[in-house]
């Protein structure tokens, strides 16, 4: 799929383009100190339940244009100071994907500009990276449709354990939406059920806890919590804040072991769920006891944006990863690690 492009430009700019579910994200960056040219973005929010991948994607129809264009206005020379357009095709949501790639295929083509495919779950971590300025760590990316746990290996972002049914941030509005918290699902940015958690008191030993070797388990956990929830045995409050002790704690065992299975010292928690304060005040307790460096990334960069998708793209860019326009399929289900990040071997 790759081809080759070698000819790379100093202070190079990318744009990048980020549609793989509920945000139409548009980033420019330069190579050097003002790196950030750009973050334009449009966020669909749903009236109820969940993401409607067609509702979302007619959302993206509707305000990408005005988003490219802000985006296109920061540039002195317009579309003609941009070296390479990436994009992200995947892991995401078929329609979603779909007109973040028409788009970038059509201005990559029309403007005559190398395209560079990004893997979505692999610009989470290299602006993790960038933001961070961890260089090896261990990568908890934690988003509505992802919970990994992975490292840097022999080329590749490895995955160490995952989740064996729903991702934390699926489970968190799901449970949130059962529970009449929302949508919306972030107020300010603090997720619902972490505001409920906040309230409670006392801990509901009954509901299960599941870890099995590096992998998390919530489903059971999800069922177990609703059933408490509709027989009005339990205070709202009090089931919110068992819910997410359980959730969060389950994630921090299989990190933990992950530093204890790579020897890494650092942990670096990027995705969207891990702008949670509660979380992230966990995740520096458990950093602290083992003596590794912990960061996270700042909540504007944590959720999908179309920065992240530009810094990966100028790291793809440098090492020849470019694809023809009419080769640029979606791929809803990407893994992170079957994308080679030959950056990091330097
Ligand atoms: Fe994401």
């Amino acid at each position: 799929m790759w081809n080759t492009w070698r000819k790379v430009n100093e202070g190079m700019i990318v744009l990048g383009i980020e549609s793989t579910a509920h945000t139409f994200g548009v980033g420019v960056v330069q190579e050097g100190k003002n790196w950030l040219i750009a973050d334009e973005r449009s966020k669909y929010v749903p009236k109820e339940g969940g993401i409607h991948p067609k509702e979302a994607s007619q959302h993206f129809m509707i305000h990408a244009p005005r988003v490219i264009a802000k985006a296109v206005k920061k540039l002195k020379g317009g579309i003609n100071d941009v070296d390479a357009i990436a994009v992200a095709l995947g892991p995401g949501l078929g329609p979603c994907l779909r007109v973040g790639a028409t788009l970038a295929r059509g201005l990559a083509a029309y403007f005559n500009k190398p395209l560079i495919p990004v893997n979505h779950a692999v610009a989470h971590v290299e602006i993790g990276r960038f933001i961070t300025g961890l260089r090896k760590p261990l990568i908890v990316y934690l988003s509505g449709g992802n919970t990994l746990i992975a490292a840097y290996a022999d080329g590749r972002y490895r995955v160490f354990g995952e989740t064996l049914d729903i991702a934390l941030g699926n489970f968190m509005d799901v449970f949130a939406r059962e529970a009449g918290l929302g949508p919306p699902y972030v107020i300010d940015g603090k997720h619902v059920l972490d505001k409920c958690a906040d309230e409670g008191e006392k801990f509901i030993s009954e509901l299960p806890y599941v870890v099995k070797g590096q992998d998390i388990s919530l489903s059971g956990l999800l069922t177990a919590a609703l059933r408490l929830l509709k027989s009005g045995e339990v205070r709202l409050e009090d089931l919110c804040y068992s819910v997410r002790e359980i959730a969060y704690s389950s994630v921090i065992e299989v990190a933990e072991r992950g530093l204890a299975l790579t020897r890494l010292g650092e942990v670096m928690l990027v995705g969207g769920v891990g702008a949670s304060e509660a979380l992230r005040t966990k995740f520096s307790l458990m950093a602290q006891d083992r003596g590794v460096k912990f960061a996270a990334v700042p909540p504007k960069y944590a959720v999908d944006n179309g920065v992240m998708i530009a810094l990966t793209g100028m790291l793809a860019f440098k090492h020849g990863m470019v694809v023809r326009p009419e080769e640029a399929y979606v791929k809803q289900r990407w893994r992170l690690d079957e994308v080679e990040v030959p950056w990091l071997k330097d």
